[in-house]
């Protein structure tokens, strides 16, 4: 089989190297791909909301499988596309993606069909906006109703900072279109809980679980990043909390989207917090993620090609998905100054030394490969993920590789999976 990967990162990494693994890919390309992908597969230059470029690239070469892995693409009909065009494609399709692509379609949707999240309303004029948020309590949560890079959501502590958002949002298009409507909602508290699951629209079988670290510095402080590491499985989730989510979340959402005419099949994040009053759902996104994906997937015993193709035909049921009984934890290298401003271009060393160790898979976010050596190209640069038999040994295990490691002012956090909430 030829496989197309469409993306660039840490996730697309992750995938690609999952499908190298089965004897039944001959060839994998990924558009655009980076510096480390390019070892496993052949990068080709299309840009990943290139429909016309990407489609035309599919068929000239006879991709037998395209995974469409970030939202952007998604959202926009990437899988759509790909599909009329006669490809196979892994990803749901824009009119099942705007559950990650419009906070307010997926709220309507949560409250119309009992899943439990958020009381929320929604607003496209800022004077009403704030006339709710005057009768409210704080901190009060503010969402750009789009996709907005992660950047969208705003927990603002008093009346003053939730007018600035709003403000900025609907006023002064922060966000442009993905703004110009935002979702209040109640602040939640409680530890956050990732669960990728894959679905095929009637079936859903979730993957094992993991916790992301949004915050850029040690203790979760400093300002929230696409993810500086991740651990699974959760200490938290366990078979009790499962199948509450099974039964309260996770099916009702699939039945829910098929009702309303949107079959999702492709890969659905549930971003889940663990409140006083039950596992509630803060977001869903469409897709993968990135850097939950990297730890999840190293755990999965199954051929990841058998599980696409079930999804695509719309026979998940027949499939057995099998994980191994351990633990994985991946370790973001970032660029300094990272998430705000940062240099690109370092060259990475020590990578030779953590290859010959089959616990360690460095998976490259953002490299590029610059007279025959890799080179820093992003904000976040590497994922050290470590497996083992337990999630402390798989600590140890990333950091000691993460110490062998170096680049010019790189930067991570030393606390990834220590903690025990
Ligand atoms: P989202 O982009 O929806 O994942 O939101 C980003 C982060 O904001 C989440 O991972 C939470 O940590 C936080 N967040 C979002 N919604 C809420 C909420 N209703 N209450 C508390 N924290 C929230
Ligand atoms: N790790 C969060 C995301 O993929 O959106």
């Amino acid at each position: 089989m030829k496989v197309l990967v469409i993306g660039s990162g840490g996730r697309e990494h992750t995938i690609v190297w999952k499908i190298a693994q089965s004897p039944k890919v001959d060839k994998i390309y990924c558009a655009p791909g980076n510096g480390g992908i390019s070892e496993l597969a052949e990068c080709v230059d299309i840009n990943v909301m290139d429909k016309e470029k990407m489609t035309a690239f599919a068929k000239e070469n006879s991709i037998d499988l395209a995974v469409v892995a970030p939202d952007d693409p998604l959202v926009d009909g990437m899988a759509d596309a790909l599909e009329a065009a006669g490809i196979r494609a892994f990803g749901p399709k824009a009119n099942a993606a705007i559950i990650e692509g419009s906070k307010a379609f997926s709220k309507e949707l949560m409250k119309k069909y009992n899943i439990p999240t958020a009381n929320y309303e929604v607003f496209t004029e800022s004077a009403p906006a704030i006339e709710y948020l005057k009768k409210g309590t704080f901190p009060a949560v503010i969402k750009a109703d789009g996709l907005a890079l992660g950047k969208g959501v705003i927990i603002a502590q008093n009346l003053a900072e939730a007018e600035d958002a709003v403000h900025e949002m609907i006023d002064n298009g922060k966000f442009g279109k993905s703004g110009s409507r935002v979702v209040i909602e109640d602040y939640l508290t409680g530890p956050e809980v990732s669960v990728l699951a894959f679905t095929d629209g009637k079936t859903v079988k979730p993957m094992v679980s993991a916790q992301d670290h949004k915050r850029a510095y040690d203790n979760d402080e400093g300002l929230n990043t696409g993810g500086m590491g991740t651990f699974s499985p959760s200490r938290l989730y366990d078979k009790a909390k499962a199948d509450e989510c099974m039964e309260n979340i996770f099916m009702p959402t699939i039945k829910a989207m098929a009702a309303e005419g949107r079959p999702f099949k492709g890969v659905l994040y549930f971003g889940l917090m663990m409140t006083d009053s039950g596992v509630k759902v803060i977001e869903y996104n469409c897709r993968f993620g990135d850097p939950e994906t990297q730890v999840v997937l190293p755990r999965l015993k199954t051929d990841l090609v058998d599980i696409m193709e079930a999804v695509i035909d719309e026979r998940l049921d027949e499939i057995d998905i099998e994980w191994e009984d351990n633990a994985a934890v991946c370790v973001v290298m970032a660029s300094g100054g990272y998430p705000v401003k940062y240099e690109k271009g370092y060259e990475i060393s020590g990578l030779d030394d953590v290859r010959d160790d089959n616990d360690i898979i460095v998976f490259h976010a953002g490299t590029a490969v610059k007279d025959g050596r890799f080179v820093t190209n992003g904000g976040r640069v590497l994922g050290v993920t470590a497996v083992a038999e337990n999630l402390d040994k798989a600590i140890e295990k990333a950091y000691t590789a993460v110490d062998k490691i170096h680049f010019k002012d790189a930067h991570f956090r030393h606390d990834i999976g220590i903690k025990k909430y």
